[in-house]
């Protein structure tokens, strides 16, 4: 079997986390083109890499009912892709849902609010901070690819939040960080190009898996009552129950 050094990949920079590696989208003043290409890119990209249909079927859709409103806060919502595709698929499924969407980045925001409404979902420019200030609860909470954004005490920041507005549960996703992972995406990545030209889809997707977590290390920086569940293929679902 081949492993990540005859791909030409460097495998000891995988062995340990590298938050400080930049991702570009990140940066106040990334190209904006570049930008709204990659946030149009995750619309393509999540569907395949982020798993989110087993999430929604494992997580999300056993605490969904049909006569009653649930409640779910998407917390850096991004180009807003993945809630609107957890939105539409919970009204196939006929459950009713109301998904609050929540990003603090101007650019994220005019984006996802410049696309096609989706019944049951709104995009708002916030940070979890503000909604836990105003004393906002929401039955589900969920994150997709923020938690190696973060740093130490903004992790445990949102951590302390999630548990404040989640009436019974919360469900950060994220990348597993390990060589196969970055040299499929790598490879993948390339392949695709011609899909997102001009978009920050593979360098960023890059870092971000230099950044992610391994099951090991998130289960060490997680607070007391979350746990680490690992989905296939390369996934980590921090989830925390309320008791
Ligand atoms: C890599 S993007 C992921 C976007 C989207 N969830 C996705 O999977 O495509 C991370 C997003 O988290 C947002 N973000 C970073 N820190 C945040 C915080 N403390 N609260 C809410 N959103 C945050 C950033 O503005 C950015 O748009």
């Amino acid at each position: 079997m081949r492993g990540p050094s005859s791909l030409g990949l460097p495998a000891l920079s995988l062995r340990e986390r590298r938050p400080s590696t930049v991702e570009q989208m990140d940066r106040p003043d990334c190209d904006l083109d570049a930008l709204h290409r990659t946030y149009r890119g995750f619309g393509v990209v999540n569907p395949v890499v982020a798993g989110w249909q087993l999430t929604y079927r494992r997580w999300i859709r056993p605490l969904l009912e049909t006569a009653r409103t649930v409640t779910v806060l998407d917390i850096g919502s991004g180009g807003g892709d993945r809630p609107r595709a957890v939105a539409r698929q919970a009204r196939r499924d006929g459950f009713r849902v109301n998904i609050t969407a929540i990003d603090p980045d101007a650019r994220a925001h005019d984006w996802a609010t410049a696309r096609p409404a989706v019944p049951g979902l709104a995009f708002r420019r916030a940070v979890s901070g503000d909604l836990v200030a105003a004393g906002e609860r929401y039955d589900v909470v969920v994150s997709n690819h923020l938690l190696h954004h973060l740093e130490p005490a903004e992790l445990d920041g949102l951590l302390a939040d999630s548990e404040r507005l989640a009436v019974r549960r919360a469900i950060h996703s994220d990348i597993r960080r390990s060589p196969a992972a970055y040299a499929l995406f790598s490879a993948g990545a390339g392949l695709a190009t011609p899909l997102f030209p001009g978009s920050f889809i593979r360098p960023d997707g890059l870092a971000s898996i230099r950044r992610s977590y391994t099951p090991g290390e998130l289960a060490a920086v997680l607070r007391p009552g979350w746990r680490v569940h690992t989905q296939l293929p390369w996934r980590n679902l921090a989830v925390w129950d309320a008791r």
